[in-house]
């Protein structure tokens, strides 16, 4: 038996003005797209925007239905969106901002389980890492790859082995 740490590195930022402009457009674009979101149930705003190898920014939110599992969240609107139109273009970063009844989470919000898993699908489709980052209004944290929000990611050569 071996007792073993896993470490994750991520960065964490006050504000966007610390950050790159890339990025600090990317976080006005996530912030923006949660005025897309319907969410008459849970009234939690979630916008995201993904940035695309070209340059091109595909926005999502989340959509909520009253048979609750028919919604979607706010990162996999947007990245069936890009899946759907830009089949071809990678996906370079991931923003993600969420707010409850309109005022933005001083803690980010953090995706769910399967947006995770829909990320790592993508990075294994571009073969290249998606960076994510998760705005909140005391704190942002960027990571530079899914595999550091989904520790133990399921991954097909598991079962080749
Ligand atoms: N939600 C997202 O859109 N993304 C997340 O990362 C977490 C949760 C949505 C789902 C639902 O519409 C609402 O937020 C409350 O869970």
């Amino acid at each position: 038996m071996a007792q073993v740490q896993f470490t994750i590195n991520y960065e964490e930022f006050s504000s966007p003005e610390e950050m790159d402009p890339v990025d600090q457009k990317l976080i006005a674009e996530a912030l923006d797209a949660q005025k897309g979101s319907y969410s008459p149930f849970s009234h939690f705003q979630v916008g995201a925007a993904l940035l695309l190898a070209d340059g091109t920014i595909v926005k999502g939110a989340n959509q909520e239905n009253l048979a609750y599992p028919s919604g979607l969240c706010a990162e996999r609107t947007a990245m069936f969106a890009a899946g759907a139109n830009y089949p071809d273009t990678p996906m370079v970063t991931l923003a993600i901002a969420g707010s409850d009844h309109g005022v933005l989470c001083e803690s980010p919000a953090s995706p769910c389980g399967a947006c995770r898993q829909v990320m790592a699908q993508y990075q294994r489709k571009f073969g290249r890492p998606i960076q994510i980052i998760l705005v909140g209004s005391k704190r942002i944290r960027k990571f530079q790859k899914v595999d550091d929000i989904l520790p133990f990611i399921f991954d097909s050569l598991t079962m080749d082995e």
